[in-house]
């Protein structure tokens, strides 16, 4: 059980489970042959992958509108009897057009199913309500500017109708692309920190490579839960496994880059657990990293790290940045429904020229400091030009190199 473990409850006090049990698989696939059938896109199937192990708990299907209503306004659904409200700020949704609405006529289930017409799970008590895109987007991204990668990939085209209800799937999802041993599950992940007796565990999630700016923030968290008197706080380094938009690093070069990391004692193996989230991004800034944190309480984490500009990116079609890079962490601080997990806001980390190294950045000798944004590093990688010494481990270097070669031969 959770007390016995020590670890953070999950939120709505049980972990939501949705895959089938093998022996009831066969009469489920049965019931399957016989529904509408209902095609998962990539994105949808990552949704299911997140609903099906309970990462977004106690949410158990695609949402209905009264879910979505409550996210959109709220950034929390209430559950259970006493109404608690927990933190739940982004639409997990599943859109269907006009033709498969009036296919799906007054069936009460559906089948979800993959590009080979394979039922995938299947989806029960349906409701299905109008898909307003453009308040859907607008509420998450608080813009409705063209070019956000998430509205591009899954909903500019996508159809005027939200099919809700309760999902079953019908076995674990997998993606066969070498990874899946890293995609642990909420439930798995207790299961490890409890096995490493973890009497705290806190979580990183990221998109990008891990350079010693990230791992500062990391071995600084460490530092001070050991000051608070914990023994043995467990590093939980969380990339972000589903979509990202296409000038990211994608995920299985990233997870070399981790590994090298490790290998070469930027992080501590010893107290480090790295584990895919499955979540697909949606660079909803403040939005989304509520979702973020939330997702990670379920997984076992009481602590949160969040520095600048979390699941931000530069907006679309002006030179700024979408979000104020401050927003994050101070609208995580604050998040109705997260008020158990610990929030440790962290200063922009940038290279010390002084020190020959990265340093949370100290505004009174703004001179010594320099800023390796995410487009300068990558253009550093393509063109085969080395950042300064001190700013990621080589490497892991070496991995974003090989990368760029990889996909732009000279
Ligand atoms: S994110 O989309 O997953 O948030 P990214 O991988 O860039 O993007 O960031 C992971 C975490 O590191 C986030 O909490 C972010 O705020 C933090 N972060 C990234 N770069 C810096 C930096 N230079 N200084 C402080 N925090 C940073």
């Amino acid at each position: 059980s959770y007390s016995s473990s020590g670890l953070i409850e999950p939120d709505g006090g049980k972990l939501v489970d949705l895959v089938v049990p093998p022996g009831a698989r066969g009469a489920r696939l049965r019931e399957a042959a016989a529904m509408p059938r209902v095609l998962l896109s990539r994105t949808d199937t990552e949704w299911v992958h997140v609903l099906s192990e309970g990462w977004a708990s106690p949410l158990a299907g695609f949402m209905r509108e009264s879910e979505f209503l409550q996210t959109l306004h709220f950034n929390c659904i209430r559950v259970g009897a006493d109404g608690a409200a927990v933190n739940m700020s982004v639409p997990i949704v599943l859109a269907v057009g006009d033709d498969k609405k009036r296919e799906i006529g007054g069936a009460t289930s559906v089948a979800l199913v993959d590009g080979t017409d394979r039922p995938v799970a299947i989806l029960k008590d349906i409701e299905i309500y109008k898909h307003n895109r453009e308040e859907r987007i607008a509420r998450t991204w608080g813009t409705t500017a063209p070019g956000l990668p998430y509205v591009e990939e899954a909903i500019t085209n996508s159809g005027k109708w939200l099919i809700g209800g309760d999902l079953e799937v019908l076995e674990p999802i997998k993606y066969n692309d070498g990874l899946d041993q890293y995609r642990l599950s909420p439930s798995q992940l207790r299961e490890e920190f409890a096995r490493r007796n973890a009497d705290a565990v806190f979580a990183f999630q990221l998109r990008n490579p891990v350079h010693n700016g990230h791992a500062l923030l990391m071995t600084d968290t460490r530092r001070r839960l050991l000051e608070m008197g914990y023994k043995n706080p467990i590093l939980l380094l969380h990339p972000l496994g589903g979509y990202t938009k296409a000038d990211d690093v994608p995920l299985s070069w990233r997870m070399k880059q981790h590994e090298k990391v490790l290998q070469e004692g930027v992080l501590n193996p010893e107290t480090t657990v790295v584990a895919i989230f499955p979540s697909p991004m949606h660079y909803a800034g403040p939005t989304e990293v509520q979702w973020h944190a939330k997702a990670r309480i379920n997984a076992g984490a009481n602590f949160y790290i969040v520095g600048r500009d979390p699941a931000g990116m530069s907006h679309p079609i002006e030179k700024r940045d979408l979000y104020d890079a401050d927003h994050g962490k101070k609208v995580l601080s604050m998040a109705p429904g997260l008020k158990r997990l610990n929030i440790l806001p962290f200063r922009v980390a940038a290279y010390d020229k002084t020190q020959m190294k990265m340093a949370f950045f100290d505004p009174s000798r703004a001179q010594d400091f320099l800023f390796i944004s995410g487009t300068k590093m990558r253009t550093l990688a393509k063109n085969r030009e080395n950042p300064p010494d001190g700013f990621m481990c080589p490497g892991g270097w070496k991995v974003l190199v090989d990368y760029y070669d990889s996909v732009a031969p000279v």
